[in-house]
């Protein structure tokens, strides 16, 4: 894997475990010892996994891609939603490499086949001076996971690469398109901007043009989403027809969109 790397920004340095607590927590570690961005951290297990919002992350062994990233990208803390939406956009075309099926991004930061959950993000940010000093950027992809072996609380919603090809895939081929492709677009990201990658991304998104729902906290915002901003924020229209931004929350689809091809 290191010489498919060699020259790439994420992945010049490995840091592999057979079994960890999280790699997320390992890499902030690591990110506050002062190591440099696109040292990555994957495991083959993990033991607390963690999730968005306070959840766990079900991270069995040798089954699926449990890997975080540490990025320097020296911006406001106010763009670090950028990160996870080119990450979003990553995985997605990664993906498409291995599936056939339809892959599309739910906002802010799910990649679904056909619907169904195979990736969730997380990203976590140490900020110093209004400046982001590191962003650890936490992937997990279900690839060779059983329907069995999802937990009963996700099996409708989520999938794996297995169940939806039908075939073992190699995490290892996996690994080595995901890092190439988010060199590919961090380069692109911090310095073209961020406009292809947010265009490309809006190509995929499963939520735009729909009436949705999005919760965080104890709170419900209804309205359509319009799609997201130039700092990866999720753009709604409300019912009184005004535009209310949303940096982060749940959201799921109350009224798909009108199909016009459909009569
Ligand atoms: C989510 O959808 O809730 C985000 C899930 C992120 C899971 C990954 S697995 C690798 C990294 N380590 C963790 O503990 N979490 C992330």
């Amino acid at each position: 894997m290191k010489r498919s790397l060699a020259g790439e920004i994420i992945g010049n340095e490995i840091r592999y475990f057979a079994e960890i607590g999280s790699t997320n927590d390992e890499a902030f570690r690591l990110g506050w010892q002062g190591l440099p961005q696109g040292v990555v951290v994957i495991a083959d297990s993990q033991k607390a996994g963690r999730g968005r919002l306070q959840r766990a992350w079900h991270s069995p062994a040798r089954a699926n891609i449990y890997t975080s990233i540490i990025l320097r990208p020296g911006f406001a803390p106010s763009a670090a939603p950028r990160l996870t939406v080119m990450a979003g956009l990553a995985v997605a075309e990664t993906l498409k490499i291995f599936c056939p099926g339809i892959i599309q991004l739910k906002w802010p930061n799910d990649v679904l086949i056909e619907g169904k959950k195979v990736c969730g993000i997380l990203a976590q940010m140490q900020t110093e001076a209004d400046q982001i000093s590191f962003v650890i950027l936490g992937i997990g992809i279900n690839v060779n996971m059983s329907g069995d072996d999802l937990p009963s609380d996700i099996k409708n919603s989520a999938t794996s690469l297995m169940i939806q090809t039908g075939s073992v895939h190699s995490r290892e081929k996996i690994l080595i398109n995901l890092y190439k492709n988010l060199s590919k677009w961090y380069k692109k990201l911090t310095g073209d901007g961020f406009d292809e990658i947010r265009q490309k991304w809006t190509e995929m998104a499963a939520l735009i043009g729909c009436d949705i729902q999005v919760a965080y906290r104890s709170e419900a915002i209804r309205g359509k989403a319009l799609g997201i901003d130039e700092e990866g924020a999720l753009i709604l229209a409300g019912a009184d027809g005004k535009q209310v931004r949303i940096l982060a929350g749940d959201a799921s689809i109350i009224k798909e969109k009108r199909n016009a091809a459909r009569n």
